[in-house]
């Protein structure tokens, strides 16, 4: 099923992400704090929503959020190594935004662990700035001997307001590859040779195939026998938005990733049918692209704008109907407030029972009287964006906020 949710991802994929259900991750997270403030969008008047806000300053400053983190990662369902990991870097890093990006990403990728299957891949696109740090968190929530790679996306080209600064200019980011077992996905992928290459084969049989035999004790070896050039692990053929400005698929996100490298990443390391999770899916391209390659996707984003930017997207390249996404009227809204305030279970109750959940939603939709009714996890990503912005009445927002 293709699904596209609202929210932070630990709550999704605790909540909706099976065990083992996950073919390939690919995963882009705001790695640099002014960089990942930069991208909350402002609304209609010009001013930033609190809820993300809120969000931004959980991810990158240390505070409670961190710690509670910090606490849960010390309880038994977790392996000693990542509080051990985390320990050792607070030591070093003390109380500072990396400590706590580092924090949030540990509890993340162990869930991601949880939802992968034992063939899954999972890609970290990540820059120097966090990837040495990144690699020793990976290699304690996947083992390190299921580091696969670590490619380099060479962005070549060093130009504009980079090119000011008084050093080796970066112009590189950088993936880190791992698998969750031994047995895993990979399609091999080729370049196509290049033209000296293609001149060493000089001679041509009576159908036309072109080969050479200028090899001493070797055999004739044909052209198209030839798959092409093996890729390495340093890729410098994806061309980044600040070399391509031009190209139709930029959105004008600062963060969009080119559909190139993720077209590479899912024909590597998924199949067609497979489902590919993106937990920081920013403007949609992951799943934009899964689409395209006949893969299935799940999605997420911490931003409204940025989920409606996926959706449209999304849309328009598959022009069918997206689950987790609904049309919430006015009229509609109204009703949910109303009846969650009538209503005696609070969210958390809501959020942990199914039947409870499935009785609210039935009451909704008795009231609603729509064709086609909501469904549970429509209801339940409802009321939760309508808490984060402040569109349930003061009273009801406290109560969801003490979850
Ligand atoms: C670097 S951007 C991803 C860009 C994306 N690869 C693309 O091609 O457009 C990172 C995204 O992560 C989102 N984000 C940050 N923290 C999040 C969280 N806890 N849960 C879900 N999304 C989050 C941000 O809103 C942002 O859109």
């Amino acid at each position: 099923m293709n699904t596209l949710y609202y929210g932070d991802n630990l709550d999704i994929m605790r909540e909706f992400i099976g065990d083992e259900t996950v073919d390939l991750i690919y995963l882009d997270p705001p790695f640099n704090s002014n960089r990942a403030y930069s991208q909350i969008f402002r609304d209609e008047k010009g001013n930033y929503p609190p809820s993300q806000i809120k969000a931004f300053d959980d991810t990158w400053r240390w505070g409670e959020e961190s710690e509670i983190i910090l606490d849960e990662l010390r309880s038994p369902k977790y392996p000693p190594q990542l509080i051990q990991t985390l320990e050792g870097f607070k030591k070093i890093l003390d109380n500072s935004d990396l400590m706590a990006y580092l924090t949030m990403m540990t509890i993340r990728l162990f869930e991601m662990k949880r939802v992968m299957k034992d063939t899954a891949s999972i890609y970290l696109h990540c820059d120097p700035t966090a990837s040495h740090y990144l690699k020793v968190v990976m290699d304690q929530v996947f083992g390190v001997k299921n580091f696969r790679s670590e490619i380099i996306w060479s962005l070549e080209t060093v130009s504009g307001y980079k090119s000011q600064a008084n050093k080796w200019i970066r112009c590189h980011d950088t993936i880190l590859y791992y698998l969750k077992t031994d047995k895993f996905t990979f399609n091999k992928e080729y370049l196509p040779h290049k033209e000296e290459y293609i001149a060493r084969f000089k001679k041509k049989d009576k159908d036309g195939r072109l080969y050479r035999d200028d090899r001493p004790g070797k055999r004739k070896q044909y052209l198209d026998e030839t798959p092409g050039r093996m890729l390495g692990d340093v890729w410098n053929d994806i061309m980044s938005f600040q070399q391509a400005s031009t190209l139709e698929e930029r959105l004008g996100y600062p963060t969009q990733k080119p559909e190139a490298l993720l077209e590479r990443i899912i024909k590597a390391s998924s199949n067609e049918g497979d489902l590919v999770l993106d937990p920081f899916c920013g403007s949609g391209t992951t799943a934009t692209v899964a689409h395209k390659l006949n893969r299935l996707y799940t999605s997420m984003d911490l931003s409204e704008q940025y989920v409606e930017a996926a959706r449209q997207r999304i849309a328009e390249a598959e022009g069918l109907p997206i689950e987790g996404e609904s049309d919430w009227t006015e009229h509609a809204e109204d009703e949910l407030r109303w009846l969650y305030s009538e209503n005696k279970a609070p969210f958390k109750q809501l959020k942990a029972s199914p039947m409870l959940l499935a009785l609210f939603t039935s009451k909704l939709n008795d009231r609603l009287r729509r064709s086609v009714p909501y469904t549970p996890q429509e209801v339940l990503g409802q009321l939760r964006k309508m808490e984060r912005f402040c569109k349930l009445n003061a009273q009801l927002s406290d109560r969801v906020n003490s979850i």
